[in-house]
C-alpha cells in the first residue's frame, strides 16, 4: 500500500498556521503523504481553535460534513487537534466522525498517534488532564525538539516563517479560553530560537514573525543573564539573509517595551509595527477584563512607542458586548480608537467561554443586535483613520514582501501581459496588490502607490 496521504485542514491564528506547518513537516518525514485535496485524502487533520464559539462551531459544522463523508468513505481517518482538542477532549472523542483527538502539548506525539490509529484502527486521545500543572521536563523536552526539528521545510507563504518564542500565556484576562487550553507560559531557550531563524535564513527565508501570546514578555534566564525580547530581535538582525523582523502579539505594558521599541528604533531590520490590543476604551470594562491597565496608561504606552519610532505602525483588537457594557463605555471604545490611529483593527463581538471567569462571574447580557451595531459602527469608525493614514502613501515608493497571487482581482491587467496581480506587504504590515510576474513571490520588490483605500493600496512595480 503507498503511504497514507493526509489533509490538514487548519482554523484560527498564526500560532495554528504554524502548529500546522509542524505537523506538516513531522508527516512529511515519518513516511506520510501531504495533499492539498481533501477529496483524495487517506486523513484528514482539522487544527481548530476554541477562542470564540463562533470558530468552534465551524469546525463542529466541518465535523459534520465529515461524518457523512465517511458513510460513502469508512477507510477515511479524521483527527482533532489544537485548542478544541484540549478544550472538549472526551466530547470530541465521542463525535461520530472523529478518530483522532491530540491537544496542542502532544502535537510532538502526532505522526505516531497517527500511525498507531491507521494501524490498529483504533480510536486515539491524546490530551493532558491537568493542563494548568507544570510540564514534567520530559514533555518541554519533547515539544522543544519538535519545534526546532520541523518547520523549515513547510511554511504558508514563500520567503516567511514564523519562529515560536514562547507557548501558553499566564495573563488569565477575563474573557480568554487560552490559558486554558494552551497552559502557562513557557519561554523556549534564545539559542534554540536563534538556530532555528538562522536554518530558515539558510533556507531562503527573508521575513520572520516571532510568535508568543504576550511575545513582549519572553524571558529567558541562563547563568547570569536574562535574555528579553529586544536581545532575540537584536541578535536575529545579525543573522545574514534575513531581512524583516516582526513579532506579535504585544500585551499593553511597561515591561520591556522600552527596549523593544530601541530595538525597533536601532536596527533596519526591526519592523516599524506594533500589534498591541486595547480590547476596550473603558477603565471599567477593562477592570472587569483583568486587563490590568486604564485608557489612559494605554495611549501613554502608544506615545511612548511614536516618541521612540515616529513613523510606527499600530494594530490593536477590541472585544464589543462585553458583559456591562454601557453606550457610555463603548463610547469610551470609539474615543480611544480615534485617538490611538491604528492602521488598523481587528474588531469582535464577546463570545462567552466556558471555563473562564467572565462566563463563571458575569452574564453576558449585551443582546446579540447590540453587539453587532457596535462592531459595525466601530469598523466604520477605523475604517475613516485607515482610508486618512493610506492616503499619505499615495506617489510614494515603499518597499514590500511579495506574498503571491492577490485572491481579490483589483486592478486592470493587460490581458496579453504575462503578469499577474500580486498582493504583497510593507515592512508596516500594509497589504498593497500591484502586477508583476509570479517569479517575484518571496522577494523584496519596491512599488510606487497610485490609488489607496483604507485597507490596501495599490500601485505599479518601480
Ligand atoms: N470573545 C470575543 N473575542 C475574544 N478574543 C479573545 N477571547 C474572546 C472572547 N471570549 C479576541 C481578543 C484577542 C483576539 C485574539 O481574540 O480581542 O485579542
Ligand atoms: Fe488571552 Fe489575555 Fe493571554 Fe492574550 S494575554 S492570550 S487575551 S489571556
Amino acid at each position: 500500500m503507498s503511504s497514507p496521504s493526509v489533509y490538514i485542514k487548519t482554523y484560527g491564528c498564526q500560532m495554528n498556521k504554524l502548529d500546522s506547518a509542524l505537523v506538516t513537516s513531522a508527516l512529511r518525514a515519518a513516511g506520510f503523504g501531504l495533499t492539498d485535496n481533501a477529496k483524495e485524502a487517506d486523513v484528514v487533520l482539522i487544527n481548530t481553535c476554541s477562542v470564540r464559539d463562533h470558530a468552534e462551531q465551524r469546525v463542529l459544522s466541518h465535523l459534520g460534513h465529515l461524518k457523512h463523508l465517511k458513510k460513502t468513505r469508512p477507510g477515511l481517518m479524521v483527527g482533532v487537534i489544537g485548542c478544541m482538542a484540549q478544550r472538549l477532549g472526551e466530547k470530541l472523542f465521542q463525535h461520530e466522525a472523529v478518530d483522532l483527538v491530540c491537544g496542542p502539548a502532544q502535537i510532538p506525539q502526532i505522526s505516531q498517534l497517527l500511525a498507531d490509529a491507521l494501524h490498529e484502527k483504533q480510536k486515539r486521545l491524546a490530551i493532558t488532564e491537568k493542563i494548568r500543572q507544570k510540564e514534567p521536563e520530559n514533555q518541554n523536552l519533547a515539544l522543544e525538539q519538535f519545534e526546532s526539528a520541523y518547520g523549515i521545510e513547510d511554511r504558508q507563504l514563500p520567503g516567511q516563517a514564523y519562529v515560536r518564542v514562547m507557548h501558553g500565556c499566564n495573563r488569565f484576562c477575563s474573557y480568554c479560553v487560552v490559558p486554558y487550553v494552551r497552559g502557562p507560559e513557557v519561554c523556549r531557550p534564545p539559542a534554540a530560537i536563534i538556530e532555528q531563524i538562522r536554518k530558515l535564513a539558510d533556507a531562503g527565508v527573508k521575513q520572520v514573525t516571532l510568535l508568543g501570546q504576550t511575545v513582549n514578555s519572553y524571558k529567558y534566564t541562563a547563568g547570569e543573564k536574562t535574555y528579553c525580547l529586544a536581545d532575540l530581535l537584536a541578535t536575529a538582525s545579525n543573522i545574514a539573509g534575513i531581512e524583516w523582523l516582526k513579532f506579535v502579539t504585544s500585551y499593553p505594558a511597561e515591561e520591556f517595551l522600552d527596549e523593544i521599541l530601541q530595538a525597533m528604533a536601532d536596527s533596519p531590520k526591526v519592523c516599524h509595527y506594533l500589534h498591541m490590543p486595547a480590547q476596550s476604551g473603558s477603565d471599567k470594562i477593562l477592570r472587569a477584563m483583568s486587563r490590568h491597565y486604564t485608557a489612559a496608561q494605554y495611549l501613554e504606552l502608544l506615545d511612548k512607542a511614536r516618541a521612540i519610532v515616529p513613523d510606527i505602525a499600530v494594530a490593536g483588537d477590541f472585544i464589543v458586548g462585553f458583559p456591562g457594557e454601557t453606550e457610555e463605555d463603548f463610547q469610551a471604545t470609539i474615543d480611544l480608537t480615534r485617538k490611538a490611529k491604528y492602521k488598523n483593527c481587528f474588531i469582535f463581538k464577546y463570545s462567552p467561554r466556558p471555563g473562564t471567569r467572565a462566563d463563571k462571574k458575569l452574564q453576558d447580557n449585551i443582546p446579540a443586535e447590540v453587539k453587532k451595531r457596535r462592531n459595525i459602527e466601530l469598523l466604520a469608525v477605523q475604517e475613516r483613520i485607515s482610508d486618512e493614514l493610506s492616503r499619505d502613501f499615495l506617489g510614494r515608493q515603499v518597499k514590500v514582501l511579495v506574498e503571491g497571487l492577490s485572491k481579490k482581482a483589483h486592478l486592470n491587467l493587460d490581458q496579453s501581459s504575462s503578469e499577474r496581480q500580486l498582493v504583497g506587504r510593507t515592512a508596516e504590515d500594509w497589504i498593497v496588490v500591484f502586477n508583476g510576474p509570479i517569479s517575484l513571490a518571496g522577494q523584496l520588490a519596491k512599488v510606487k502607490i497610485t490609488k489607496t483605500s483604507p485597507l490596501t493600496l495599490f500601485g505599479q512595480l518601480c
